[in-house]
């Protein structure tokens, strides 16, 4: 079993990255290690570049997503943390693999499509071949698992159609004439309860870094005042919580604050509805308020900790991207060998 997960560096680390991803991050390290498997999780600082960009905000929020990611239970030693950059093998493989991506299946993909907008003649190359990047990024390792929120499920599927083109293609035989794949189809892992945890001030817009309200998410460095306002000002609706959760249905931002409770707490949504159900959103956001300070408050405090010693968190992605270089040459070689490219 072997993991692959990145993280873009840009902005705060939200509830959004925490409960869809980093929490699955951090629980897949231990099932891993307990299996002598390896995880391996990244700053995806070169994705970030494919949008416009501050360099000097970029080299401070590599450091402190970096610190962010070790105070959610990260731990350097048990996994490989490291940032994109300083294992070049990701962009050497990109190129390769950009010779079997096709230009229709990145024409397709969603993210591109929201983040170009209308302007697509003014997006950048980068924000277009970014999902090739994406799946040279765990290809490299032949991930065998993905764990990510639900909208990085295309990107996903295309890494698996960019890898089985490669393998027909290009797969050499070994010694019994039999083709010897070079790269292994990940599976994605998407946590049900939390897949798309939405906008705190839109239950029809998913909680992200680029919203311009930051009331709209919960930084996961958001101090205790700052965590219960948000919540008291989060868009709900004037119904009390229904005691099923069928009664949820057509009430998005209900359903998703409810779904914030479940996952933070491990509570079925049932189990929430049985307690709160015929309540209204004056009980229940002070008590969903608290559960989130109270999980939230130990984190923010170790990123406090942590984030005051940069010296510290380069060393941390030093060691990680030379056990990360290792681990990706056998695969980038491997490639090139199977495209005729002489590497000498
Ligand atoms: P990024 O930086 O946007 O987000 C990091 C992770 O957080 C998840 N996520 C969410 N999950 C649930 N609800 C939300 N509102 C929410 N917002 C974000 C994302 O699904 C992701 O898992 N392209 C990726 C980074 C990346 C990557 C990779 C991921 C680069 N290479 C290789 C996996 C494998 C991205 O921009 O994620």
């Amino acid at each position: 079993m072997r993991i692959v997960s990145g993280i873009q560096p840009t902005g705060n680390l939200h509830l959004g990255n925490y409960l869809g991803a980093i929490k699955n991050w951090v629980k897949m390290q231990d099932d891993v290690a307990a299996q002598g498997g390896q995880s391996l999780y990244f700053l995806a600082d070169l994705h970030a570049i494919s949008m416009p960009h501050d360099p000097k905000t970029l080299s401070a929020n590599t450091r402190e997503m970096t610190a962010a990611l070790v105070a959610c239970g990260i731990d350097p030693d048990r996994s490989i943390l490291f940032n994109q950059t300083q294992v070049p093998q990701h962009a050497e493989l990109q190129w390769l693999l950009n010779g079997t991506a096709r230009m229709g299946w990145l024409s397709r993909m969603t993210q591109f499509k929201d983040k170009s907008g209308k302007n697509r003649e003014g997006a950048s190359v980068a924000l277009f071949t970014y999902p090739v990047l994406q799946a040279a990024d765990v290809l490299l390792y032949q991930a065998t698992h993905v764990p990510v929120g639900e909208d990085q499920k295309q990107h996903l599927e295309l890494a698996r159609d960019i890898a089985q083109k490669f393998n027909n293609d290009f797969a050499p035989k070994d010694e019994n004439g039999e083709d010897a794949p070079v790269f292994t189809l990940p599976d994605p892992i998407i946590p049900p309860e939390a897949a798309r945890i939405m906008s705190l001030r839109d239950g029809g817009s998913k909680m992200s870094k680029s919203d311009p309200s930051d009331m709209a998410r919960i930084n996961l460095t958001d101090d205790a005042d700052t965590i219960m306002k948000k919540v008291k000002k989060a868009k709900s609706d004037a119904e009390p919580l229904p005691s099923e959760k069928a009664g949820l249905e057509g009430r998005a931002e209900a359903a998703n604050l409810v779904g914030i409770y479940s996952a933070m707490t491990g509570q079925s949504v049932e189990a929430i509805l049985a307690e709160f159900g015929g309540e209204g959103f004056g009980k229940f956001k002070p008590a969903l308020g608290e559960v989130l300070v109270e999980k939230l408050a130990p984190i923010n405090e170790r990123f406090n900790e942590l984030r005051k010693d940069y010296g510290a968190l380069d060393a941390i992605l030093a060691k990680g991207a030379a056990r990360a270089r290792e681990l990706a040459t056998p695969t980038l070689h491997a490639a090139y060998d199977a495209l005729g490219l002489v590497r000498g």
